[in-house]
């Protein structure tokens, strides 16, 4: 049981309107939770999230509820529900409501949610310092998959022999969905599609074949390729990653240490946790932010 006695909680649908008082309180729990650990803030400002909820409340593809108690907001979650696994986050609960069982209330939500869409699995990203979500997650069921290392700066290689990495065109689709679904056995076509139409998605070809790609190196992006020559390629094409950084699997021991011996630099530990369907990834990989 929560050590805070469980105030009345209301969980509904969220909408385009709830967007800038689940925003702030968006910035406001995880500036909190990073600032008692020394980490910084995943989020620059109030209205980075306030414009990240607002088009996942208002964007199809995506399912978000919010709590209330007392007729006013104090928490929001989202389900991501392009592809046939689902990805929860960004969850969020007023600093001054947190413990108290509104976290649990809204990941139930989105879980019941995900199930009564037959989804195969649901994934997400837990910041690794912090305990509470952590605990919530696991008792929820769901298992601890891959320890993440969030890894921000420029390679000083700035490309890689026998590569090529270009802008993704549409006519990639059918390659980089094979290579999903080879390497994960499932595709995330959607994200893909979105990506390649806002212009931030990457093939690498070898051998006049399309051998990773990435929807968006950064945050919100995920990357597939076949072997760590190529997303090191990937890596080496751009000259920052987006928002806080990307996610590089700490186990793949390799990768990492060519990451930090280019000059990356680890900002924070992360863990993809998951239920459901989840297959060893065979090929190199680096997850979203949501998974
Ligand atoms: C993480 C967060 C969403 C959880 O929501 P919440 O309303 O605070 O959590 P709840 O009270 O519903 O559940 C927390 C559970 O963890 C347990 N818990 C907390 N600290 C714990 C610890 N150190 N060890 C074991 N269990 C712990 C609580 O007892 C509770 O379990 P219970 O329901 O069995 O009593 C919320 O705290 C938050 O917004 N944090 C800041 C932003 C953030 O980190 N978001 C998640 C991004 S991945």
């Amino acid at each position: 049981m929560s050590s805070k006695a469980q105030p009345d909680v209301t969980i509904r649908i969220a909408t385009s309107e709830d967007g800038p008082a689940c925003g702030q309180i968006c910035y406001d729990a995880f500036s909190t939770i990073s600032a008692a650990h020394g980490f910084p803030c995943d989020l620059p400002g109030p209205e980075v999230a306030i414009g990240l909820l607002s088009m996942m409340f208002s964007t199809p593809g995506f399912y978000a509820v919010v709590a209330e108690s007392d007729s006013r907001i104090v928490g929001s979650n989202v389900l991501a529900e392009q592809a046939v696994i689902h990805g929860v986050g960004p969850i969020t609960i007023d600093p001054k409501l947190q413990n108290a069982g509104v976290g649990r209330k809204l990941m139930q939500a989105v879980m019941d949610r995900a199930n009564q869409k037959g989804a195969a699995g649901i994934r997400l990203v837990q910041a690794a310092f912090h305990n509470r979500s952590l605990s919530l997650y696991a008792s929820l069921g769901f298992d601890i998959r891959e320890p993440l290392s969030c890894m921000q700066g420029q390679t000083r290689e700035r490309s890689i022999p026998g590569c090529i990495v270009r802008s993704a065109k549409p006519v990639d689709e059918v390659a980089c969905n094979a290579l999903s679904r080879q390497v994960h056995g499932f595709d995330r076509g959607a994200e893909l599609a979105q990506a390649i139409w806002e212009g931030t998605a990457r093939v690498v070809e070898r051998g006049d074949r399309v051998t990773g790609y990435t929807t968006n190196l950064g945050f919100f992006g995920h990357s597939t390729a076949e072997t760590n020559i190529d997303m090191q390629a990937l890596l080496a094409s751009v000259e920052s990653f987006a928002g806080p950084g990307i996610l590089v699997p700490s186990r793949n021991s390799a990768l990492l240490r060519w990451c930090m011996a280019n000059g990356l630099r680890i900002v924070q530990p992360m863990t993809l946790m998951s239920t459901g369907l989840y297959n060893e990834p065979a090929g190199t990989w680096l997850p979203s932010i949501v998974f």
